[in-house]
């Protein structure tokens, strides 16, 4: 019996340092273009939401509304790993911010309804300083296993982001000598700790003052003095214009000495195109943002010098009536999974304590709803599955199959016995295709898709002789030729998860993109995903 207890115990221990060495001070690093677990060596996928807490108040939104711990909660069970939680450099290198108690900081703004609020969900904050209150917020995150990037989003507590004196090193609230002194007081405050696995640099440079050549310059004072302060940090790097451009990064490199630890970052949001556009257009329109995208940020992935980027914010308007919103997100989604991206989704907070002088207000582009209590859109989130995932690690240059993967519902195709299904990307079925033109054939088997007709299900046998094009600008359309010759393209049909094959939507017979469009191609979109896991 003693002897059965040591085992007990020995395996008791061994269990907990398992438990341990899963949640606890993981550092990461970045093995090329992958952040990788330096304790496993293995990719660890960052799946986050951004979470505010750099405006006025300098309080993480939502204390108000539920307890902290159902709130970290909520985040696990809507599919994050890590949230992306931001911070203002006063916080941290003014002691008249950054030492303000909750309350006194919520007083002089008269948001009583807020302190009301937190005094009934979270009473033990009142009392704490902003500091320390951001600290027990990281400190709750990493007890529920969650990991956190720190992001320094403006100077001056404030939302962002036209002529507000935080968008670039100058401007009225921006002192480079105090964003690094901030920064330093950061990466020392969490070092060692165990939810923290790096620090974004600094939120959406922006404004008249951007250049490259300062750019440079203070990129490299930061990374160098979060490196130095806590060199176990990811450091992450942010572009010019918004988050939107690292296009100069090809022509000349960042010089830094951090080690294994810099990753980019950039953003990517539907702003600008107007619905009408995308409604008479959404192929070219996907085409072009997409490779505008690969312009200004994607292609630090690839190539010999590559570097793990980090899509830091990106997001749609949850409530689903925003057309322009629900084109780009399907187009955002395949090229993002195609890449493998980590990635932070913009953002928890159903609403503000505060924002642009406005109480409460509402965050449509919330993952929770105004009250913190549900999921604004369980679709969406069940859409993120595929880029949740990890399809791909650094152990293989080449993909060893695809997955086919359909942006509009999120799911990705399953063989089920006769049927050629979308089902959860988790287990989709793989597929080799090895030339564009080249039939699709499942893994590892002697059997392919074929066109079978017009509105007919396509079919999966031994006839291997439907040679499938990525058509149209956007290469999101798969064709293939019908006995007649007569090029049709992968649709899911609207009113079951069963695939179909159809005249090509919005493309040509010469394959190319209709000039306009009133019909929704979306349906024909597909995206072979490389994967090799
Ligand atoms: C807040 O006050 C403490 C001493 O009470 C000081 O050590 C700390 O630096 C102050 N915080 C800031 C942000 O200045
Ligand atoms: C808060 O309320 C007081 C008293 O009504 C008022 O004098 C003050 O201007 C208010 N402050 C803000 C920031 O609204
Ligand atoms: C906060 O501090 C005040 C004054 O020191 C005290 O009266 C109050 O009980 C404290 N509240 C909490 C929740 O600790
Ligand atoms: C990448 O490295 C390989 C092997 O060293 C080399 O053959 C290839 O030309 C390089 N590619 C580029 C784009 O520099
Ligand atoms: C895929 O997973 C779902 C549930 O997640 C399950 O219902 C289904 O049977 C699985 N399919 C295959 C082919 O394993
Ligand atoms: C597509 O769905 C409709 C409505 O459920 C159904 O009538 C039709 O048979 C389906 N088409 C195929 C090819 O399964």
């Amino acid at each position: 019996m003693a002897r059965g207890i040591r085992n007990d115990e020995a395996m008791l221990a061994f269990l907990l340092l398992q438990i341990v060495s899963f949640c606890g001070s993981w550092p990461l690093s970045t093995n090329s273009r992958w952040i990788v677990d330096d304790a496993s060596g293995k990719r660890v996928k960052l799946a986050c939401v951004n979470w505010p807490s750099h405006l006025e108040p300098m309080i993480a939104e939502g204390l108000e509304k539920k307890p902290i711990n159902v709130i970290v909660k909520k985040i696990s069970e809507t599919g994050f790993n890590c949230v992306r939680f931001t911070w203002s450099t006063y916080m941290f290198t003014r002691p008249d911010y950054g030492n303000l108690t909750v309350s006194k900081s919520l007083e002089r703004f008269n948001l009583s309804a807020a302190k009301a609020g937190i005094a009934k969900n979270n009473p033990r904050f009142l009392n704490m300083s902003v500091v320390q209150l951001h600290k027990a917020v990281v400190d709750e995150l990493g007890k529920n296993k969650v990991m956190v990037v720190l992001d320094n989003h403006v100077s001056r507590p404030t939302w962002c982001c036209s002529g507000d004196g935080n968008g670039f090193f100058g401007d009225a609230d921006f002192s480079p000598e105090e964003w690094l002194r901030g920064l330093a007081a950061v990466a020392k405050a969490y070092k060692a700790h165990p939810a923290v696995v790096g620090m974004s640099m600094r939120n959406e440079l922006r404004g008249s003052r951007q250049n490259e050549a300062d750019w440079y310059k203070y990129m490299q004072q930061g990374a160098n003095t979060i490196h130095a302060q806590s060199p176990d940090f990811l450091v992450i790097v942010s572009g010019l214009n918004f988050d939107n451009n690292l296009g100069f990064l090809k022509s000349k490199p960042l010089a830094v000495n951090v080690r294994n630890k810099l990753v980019y970052e950039a953003h990517w949001y539907s702003f600008g195109i107007p619905a009408e556009k995308w409604a008479a257009q959404t192929n070219q329109l996907c085409a072009t943002v997409t490779k505008w995208a690969r312009d200004n940020y994607l292609f630090l992935i690839a190539g010999n010098n590559s570097f793990p980027l980090f899509l830091s914010e990106f997001g749609i308007n949850q409530r689903g009536d925003d057309l322009a919103d629900n084109r780009y997100i399907s187009c955002l989604l395949a090229a993002v999974a195609e890449a493998d991206l980590d990635w932070a989704l913009w953002a928890l907070q159903g609403s503000y304590i505060l924002r642009e002088g406005h109480v409460n207000l509402e965050e449509i582009y919330g993952v929770l709803d105004i009250n913190w209590d549900h999921p604004r859109n369980p679709a969406f989130l069940d859409k993120l599955q595929v880029v949740r995932q990890i399809n791909q690690d650094f152990k293989s240059k080449h993909p060893t199959y695809y997955i086919l993967f359909h942006p509009l519902s999120g799911q990705c195709v399953h063989v089920v016995k006769n049927d050629i299904v979308v089902a959860t990307c988790k287990n989709a079925s793989r597929w080799d295709h090895h030339q564009d033109g080249g039939p699709i054939r499942l893994a590892g088997s002697p059997w392919c898709l074929g066109v079978a007709g017009d509105g007919t299900t396509p079919r999966v046998s031994k006839d291997c002789s439907s040679k499938w094009k990525l058509v149209s600008s956007t290469g999101l359309h798969l064709a293939a030729q019908d006995g007649r010759g007569k090029h049709l393209c992968l649709e899911k049909n609207a009113s079951d998860s069963k695939l179909v094959t159809k005249k090509c939507l919005c493309v040509g017979d010469n394959l190319a993109d209709l000039p306009t469009c009133a019909q929704n191609p979306e349906a024909q979109w597909f995206k072979l995903i490389p994967a090799n896991i």
